[in-house]
């Protein structure tokens, strides 16, 4: 059996891949159906543009590929985004490169920015990091010239740490980007800050 002939719940089950689930969201692992949506959202310049790794154009292929390759490694956890309700709105995902903490990564089809459900997911995705992996820092990137993506870090509690030269395979040349870091401790205080605000919010509207 190839991998492509594989059920999505056997691919599901074989690494374990969690599904987080949020107010507006479910995070869950893609399978071969998610194919056609995946291609049709990613197929935008404004999103491969301002991330290390997604190719333009993006087809059906690139999709499979990304699928394919997606849990298929430890250091790795790729998460779709879907509302609940069903409809996949983009991804997100968690990669650790030898000793360095864990990179995370995340893009929405256009249609969907502005609406505050990239910052909904980041904060799922480093909740799991933090509090089931048990992770002690995570780090995170967007191009100098991606405040949206600088906003949903600073949102989450990242802090900046500096600039570095990477390469954008959609550019096919390297870009600036703001590097930002986010340790344990910070990430309670965030989330805690984040309960409050919320408790308060409530009793307002009661
Ligand atoms: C970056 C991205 C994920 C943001 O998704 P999103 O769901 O629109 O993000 P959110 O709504 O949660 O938060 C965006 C924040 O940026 C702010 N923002 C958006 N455009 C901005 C701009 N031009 N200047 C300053 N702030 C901006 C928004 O106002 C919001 O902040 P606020 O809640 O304080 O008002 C989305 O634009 C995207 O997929 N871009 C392409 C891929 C990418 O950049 N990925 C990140 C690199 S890994």
């Amino acid at each position: 059996m190839t991998l492509l002939d594989r059920s999505p719940p056997e691919s599901l089950r074989e690494r374990n891949i969690p599904v987080l689930a949020t107010e507006r969201l479910i995070l869950r692992a893609p399978c071969f159906e998610d194919a056609r949506t995946i291609a049709a959202l990613a197929n935008d310049r404004r999103i491969a543009e301002n991330t290390l790794r997604i190719p333009h154009p993006y087809g059906l292929a690139d999709a499979q590929s990304f699928i394919t390759a997606a849990n298929a490694s430890d250091g790795e956890i790729v998460f779709l985004i879907a509302r609940r309700g069903g409809d996949v709105i983009g991804g997100c995902g968690i990669a650790r490169f030898g000793e360095e903490p864990p990179e995370i990564g995340y893009w929405l089809g256009v249609s969907f920015w502005g609406q505050g459900y990239a910052t909904e997911a980041v904060r799922a995705v480093i909740d799991h990091a933090f509090g089931d992996l048990g992770y002690d820092a995570v780090a995170g990137g967007a191009r100098v010239s991606n405040p949206a993506s600088r906003r949903v870090l600073e949102k989450c509690g990242f802090q900046w740490t500096g600039v570095g030269l990477y390469r954008i395979r959609a550019l096919a040349s390297s870009a600036p980007v703001d590097r930002f870091h986010l340790d344990r401790r910070r990430w309670a205080i965030t989330r805690e800050d984040g309960r409050q605000r919320a408790w308060a919010q409530k009793l307002e509207r009661a």
